[in-house]
């Protein structure tokens, strides 16, 4: 295993670090893997999970973050974007500060693993990993605070409310909480690697996305006297269709883009055309100017299928669309050497591009930014439904992982000159 030692040894700076006392990457996992480190995470873990909270309603568990680094002496800047929590880590000298983010909401469905600590509210399950998200970053804070005297700049442990389409990262940046901040890093669960395996990709690697919610209003009346009605139904039939050729006809064959309607709801009776027609869907793109001009094409065949069809469509679009996920190449590479120091070569993965969307992407328009996966596949605990299953599970050996991750490469940027980031 490489050592912090070892890699600040190629460094520009490698003599200031190696003066001070070896600290090295496998310390680290050690650290937060001793049985009071890990169980404190996983009762943590556990506590969110039981307790799930949407997006811009995590208030308990804004609370539980809050006490936790109360008890660890870690001064907060709260509320941020209504539930959102910034802590900082203040280091010696005045070093660069780098950010750690978690998200902490989770997702309107019903749980359906089998587990002791299951969600104990109906309909709600945390089913996309952010209650480990949050107990990994806890468990940075406490490794970062155990190597304070390493610490050459500033880290800032950013709760962020809302992942799961609400744009929480767009309103904590909206409300400065970030602008002193030079770069930002962040970890995602990951079920299809191994616990103790990593992922990612320079780049773009995640689509931008957005929602579409339509409303066709005609005229309803009978079944039997189709032409005293102006009928909503086949208007949505040639709208849905007609958003498919936006794909197969408009876009660039080499381009990645998607339109998929996940629901449509209309009618009761067999002999009534009714007045009104409700479909959505999402749309993808893995360009963010791609996503625009579909949203304006979206809008433009909705509303003439509607009125070809003698009736009218209002189409209601996220209040903010996620951006496409960009990884900075040159923090990318850094982070992803700090990876190979934590878990190996053999364990680093490239991430394969994929139309998933993260609002995580807001950070990376501001700043470099780098999004890493943590495998969290274990068949012997059973993880390995994808997440926003209900039956989703995490193998909790992922939390010492995670968090001696967070914790290396914040270490690892703060001391910037060594890098010349
Ligand atoms: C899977 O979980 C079991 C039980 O906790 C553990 O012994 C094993 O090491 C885990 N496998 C991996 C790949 O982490």
């Amino acid at each position: 295993m490489f050592s912090l030692r070892l890699l600040f040894f190629i460094s520009l700076h490698s003599l200031t670090i190696l003066s001070s006392a070896a600290l090295r990457y496998e310390d680290l996992l050690n650290s937060a893997r001793e049985p009071e480190f890990m169980n404190w995470m996983r009762s943590i873990r556990r506590k969110i999970h039981q307790h799930p909270e949407i997006g811009f309603e995590e208030f308990k568990t804004s609370e539980l973050i809050r006490s936790e680094l109360e008890a660890l002496g870690i001064q907060y800047t709260w509320p941020v974007a209504k539930t959102g929590i910034v802590a900082s880590i203040i280091g010696a000298g005045d070093g660069p500060r780098f950010a750690l983010r978690a998200d902490m909401d989770a997702l309107r469905l019903q749980e359906l693993a089998d587990l002791e600590y299951k969600s104990k509210v109906d309909g709600k399950m945390h089913a996309c990993g952010h209650d480990a998200h949050v107990a990994m970053l806890l468990g940075a804070a406490k490794l970062l605070l155990q190597l304070k005297s390493h610490l050459k700049g500033t880290i800032k442990l950013v709760f962020q409310p809302g992942e799961e389409g609400y744009a929480g990262a767009y309103y904590m940046l909206e409300e400065g909480a970030l602008d002193d901040v030079q770069a930002i890093f962040c970890i995602h669960v990951d079920h299809t690697l191994p616990t103790g395996s990593i992922s990612s990709s320079p780049g773009t690697f995640l689509g931008s996305g957005d929602t579409f919610e339509v409303v066709i209003k005609g005229k309803g009346g009978h079944a039997a006297t189709p032409h005293k009605t102006a009928d909503p139904v086949l208007a949505a039939c040639f709208a849905i269709l007609s958003l498919q050729q936006l794909i197969s006809r408009e876009t660039d064959p080499l381009e990645s883009k998607i339109i998929s309607v996940g629901f449509m709801k209309g009618g009761e009776a067999h002999n009534v055309i009714p007045e009104s027609v409700t479909f959505g869907g999402t749309f993808r793109s893995m360009t963010t100017e791609g996503l625009y001009v579909l949203q304006r094409r979206i809008r433009e065949v909705i509303e003439a299928q509607a009125a070809v069809h003698r009736c009218t469509a209002t189409i209601k679009f996220m209040d903010k669309a996620y951006p496409a996920t960009t990884n900075d190449e040159k923090l990318y590479e850094v982070i992803r050497s700090v990876g190979v120091g934590l878990v190996g070569e053999a364990n680093v993965h490239p991430f394969p591009r994929l139309m998933g969307a993260e609002d995580f992407s807001f950070f990376s328009q501001r700043m470099p930014a780098v999004l890493f996966t943590v495998g969290i596949r274990n068949e012997s605990v059973g993880s390995i439904h994808p997440t926003h299953s209900p039956y989703f599970i995490i193998d909790e050996e992922v939390l010492p992982v995670g968090a001696a991750f967070h914790a290396a490469v914040a270490l690892t940027y703060v001391d910037r000159e060594a890098f010349e980031l």
